[in-house]
């Protein structure tokens, strides 16, 4: 007990997750709460191993596939039209059983960050689903069970070296257990102390992630990822989930699917005191982009409507295919 007079020492850890969530601009305007701008919302762009020409991904709009070169001037681009956060899926030319070394996905940070520097906060996607065999987002035993141990060996070498290339944050998108404290230690034991972490913390086994599949070619070649994504039924398991990865170090929490989670961001707020931010998946995204294919409604109002809706639920960032078309939906910044 602290007896009055005493100082009570915060704790590093939740002192170093300030600290690196206050160094920069970007991460000030993105956790700012009052408004909604330019400033919190947040881009993905695929980038997939020796693609001489882009490839349009079915159902999303704008979006492609990328060869390296390609997406330096797509995201030349994108910074031109206001984005300030960039979310980079590396998606490899061969895959492995037990991916070690993820050359692509540090190559393209590292052009990324030589190209465009501290315009952007470069977020890089951690994950197995595109490097491994079957497709799935761990590693398994000789019994087909997860091996927990290897996997999460495995996403902390994919971390460390997004980190060393010059990432200014990763995002794990496993849902492996205890992956935010392992990821928090490899990097901070490699020097990167203000690396950020935008976990996902509330991921639904969903139906919801089909275009996306396709385009970072991550559909389970068996089975589905039911025995490690969160039950769309399971309220506690899913505010739990977030809770363990506030515990474990995360700086940014996230829901996703966005639509399906918008009850769950303002409790998952509450609990942690951590900023939550959803992600608006591929299916959600392409569904708008289906309605305005089919002349029942306007795109762009679609879009500006669903993200109001994310930032009225205390979303503090969307994640959307449509950072890039912000302005045109009248965000400043
Ligand atoms: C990889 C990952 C997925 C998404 C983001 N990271 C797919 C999945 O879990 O199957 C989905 C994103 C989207 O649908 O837009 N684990």
């Amino acid at each position: 007990m602290a007896e009055d007079g005493d100082v009570v020492s915060p704790s590093p850890a939740a002192a170093w997750s300030r600290l690196r969530l206050r160094q920069s601009t970007h991460l000030r305007d993105l956790t700012d709460e009052t408004t909604f701008s330019m400033a919190h919302l947040v881009q993905p762009v695929f980038v997939v191993e020796g693609l001489a020409a882009p490839e349009p991904i079915a159902g999303l709009g704008d979006n492609a596939r990328h060869g390296e070169q390609d997406a330096l001037a797509r995201i030349g681009r994108d910074l031109e039209a206001g984005v300030r956060h960039v979310l980079l899926f590396a998606v490899p030319g061969e895959r492995d059983d037990r991916p070690a070394r993820f050359p692509v996905m540090a190559q393209a940070v590292r052009a990324i960050k030589t190209a465009f520097g501290d315009a952007l906060h470069l977020w890089v996607d951690i994950c197995l689903c595109a490097w491994t065999r079957h497709g799935h987002c761990a590693l398994f035993d000789d019994r087909g069970g997860i091996d927990l141990g290897p996997t999460l060996a495995s996403l902390g070498a994919a971390a460390v070296s997004a980190a060393d290339a010059g990432a200014d944050g990763i995002s794990p998108s496993d849902m492996m257990d205890g992956r935010t404290a392992s990821l928090r230690q490899a990097l901070d034991e490699a020097g990167h102390q203000r690396v950020t972490m935008m976990s996902y913390s509330t991921k639904f086994a969903s139906h919801f992630y089909g275009p996306f599949r396709g385009a970072a070619d991550s559909a389970p070649r068996h089975g589905d990822r039911r025995h490690y994504q969160i039950d769309v039924r399971a309220r506690h398991d899913a505010l739990a989930s977030s809770v363990r990865c506030a515990r474990e170090g995360a700086d940014l929490l996230m829901v996703k699917p966005g639509l399906t989670s918008l009850d769950l961001i303002d409790p998952i707020r509450t609990s942690t005191g951590r900023l939550v931010g959803a992600y608006q998946v591929s299916g959600e995204y392409a569904s708008l982009v289906g309605l305005a294919e089919r002349g029942f409604g306007d795109f762009d109002a679609l879009l500006r409507e669903t993200l109001l809706v994310f930032r009225r639920a205390g979303a503090g960032y969307v994640i959307t295919y449509g950072a890039r078309r912000g302005r045109t939906l009248g965000l400043a910044g």
